[in-house]
């Protein structure tokens, strides 16, 4: 059995035995901490953890691995629950066209975007855009993200379609990080579909679910709620279709029109909603009470120049929040999840604990973990960060595009980039 002992822990965040599956309202700003802290590990599990001066007989130390965290903190590591982390290829072109002035929608409406990646996402075979993929979650693993939660959506064709989910697949094998699948075939309308939305939605309904339910491909259903892309109506028919087969939908609502989507999303008992740079009074009311997680993309926010979501407003309604990367090529090229923090701080007016609680607990609840990950309780999984030396927390946010992360242990055990497992 492999012991670990992290010993003088600075701050140990995140953490206790009774913590509420998410954080909400003012409940946001607490982060748990335990100063002066140890945490003991045995394999893969959270056994044991608490003051130091406590830690003495807690277990049989001997024959451990102990790491001495003087001046550190330790957190649990980052979930990141909304990316679109396989991609065949960037798109700096459509970034360029954005800074001469045109929006991200115009590009959408002329071919780019979305259509963009799935035309060369096409051209890739399987174990390439699989190596890919692996290389790049594995690289936000450095900046201490631990859980992933990938879309599909750039095949928008059943083989497309999936081809990206079995590389979804086969990443949950090779990797030791987290990762949950969502079937996102609703991304956008291939151009062979643009007069006929109904023949897509029949194929997505016929040819693509079926396959998905028989292989156990996806974990989740997505769809792109939208003006030019799908409508509530069109939203629904999909989430009932996914609900036969015991997919939960995790929508994309909001980014740019408000059109009723998180309202129906709620009422078909989505996990969370996501992006809602677009929030009005009624999608506030709609999401009292329910159990559905709303989540901020503020990654994308800031790539697109694009509203920011209303984060104040929304935590003081009493509500939680989630905050995700949205990794992706064309509306977030960053997984960073230390950079979102600061974005968050800055941008949405979160406090520095707000943005922690948004990114571990809000986001292993809005991905499906909060069994085994987001917080630092005994049991759980020991997929844990530690800092640099730093003064407090608050330097996470404070020093954007700095790593703060030194060390990223997932399943008890030190993740070294190129030790792939
Ligand atoms: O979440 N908004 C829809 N989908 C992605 C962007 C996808 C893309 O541009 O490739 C998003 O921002
Ligand atoms: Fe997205």
């Amino acid at each position: 059995m492999a012991k670990m002992l992290i010993k003088n822990i600075k701050g140990l965040f995140q953490t206790g035995d009774n913590l509420p599956k998410y954080k909400k309202g003012a409940q946001m700003d607490n982060g748990d901490i335990i100063e002066n802290a140890f945490l003991a590990i045995e394999d893969d599990e959270i056994i044991a953890f608490g003051k130091m001066e406590d830690w003495a007989g807690i277990t049989d130390w001997r024959d451990l691995d102990v790491i001495d965290a003087e001046g550190k903190y330790v957190l649990p590591t980052f979930c990141d629950s909304h990316t679109h982390a396989v991609f065949a290829a960037t798109r700096e072109e459509e970034f360029e066209d954005r800074i001469k002035g045109l929006s991200y929608e115009e590009i959408a409406l002329k071919g780019g975007g979305i259509l963009n990646s799935a035309a060369k996402l096409q051209e890739m075979d399987e174990d390439t855009l699989f190596e890919e993929a692996l290389d790049r979650i594995h690289g936000l693993v450095e900046y201490g993200t631990g859980a992933i939660e990938i879309k599909s959506g750039y095949g928008l064709s059943v083989e497309g379609e999936l081809k990206m989910l079995r590389v979804i697949k086969r990443l949950k094998a090779a990797s030791p990080m987290e990762i949950k699948a969502t079937f996102l075939g609703a991304h956008a309308f291939p151009k062979e579909y643009k007069e006929n939305q109904q023949a897509y939605i029949d194929l997505i309904v016929n040819e693509m679910l079926p396959k998905i339910a028989e292989e156990k491909l996806a974990d989740y259903i997505d769809c792109f709620c939208e003006r030019n892309y799908f409508t509530v109506e069109q939203m629904t028919h999909l989430m009932k279709e996914g609900a036969k087969y015991n997919l939960i939908p995790k929508v994309h609502v909001n980014q740019f029109s408000i059109m009723g989507g998180i309202k129906a999303a709620v009422d078909h008992g989505a996990l969370s909603v996501d992006h809602l740079e677009e929030l009005d009074k009624n999608d506030i009311e709609a999401l009292k009470g329910s159990e559905t997680m709303p989540t901020f993309l503020p990654g994308c926010s800031f790539f697109l120049s694009i509203p920011f979501g209303k984060a104040r407003e929304v935590i003081a309604e009493d509500l939680p929040l989630a905050l995700a990367s949205d990794f992706n090529p064309g509306s977030s090229p960053s997984g960073n999840m230390q950079l979102l923090t600061s974005i968050a701080c800055t941008k949405m007016n979160m406090t520095p604990i707000e943005t922690l609680n948004a990114t571990t607990l809000n986001t292993a609840y809005a991905m499906g973990i909060s069994d085994t990950h987001g917080s630092i309780t005994v049991g759980k999984k020991a997929n844990i960060m530690i800092t640099k030396e730093i003064s407090s927390l608050a330097r996470i946010p404070y020093s954007f595009g700095e790593n703060i992360i030194e060390t990223v242990i997932l399943n008890g055990k030190t993740f070294a980039l190129n030790k792939k497992e």
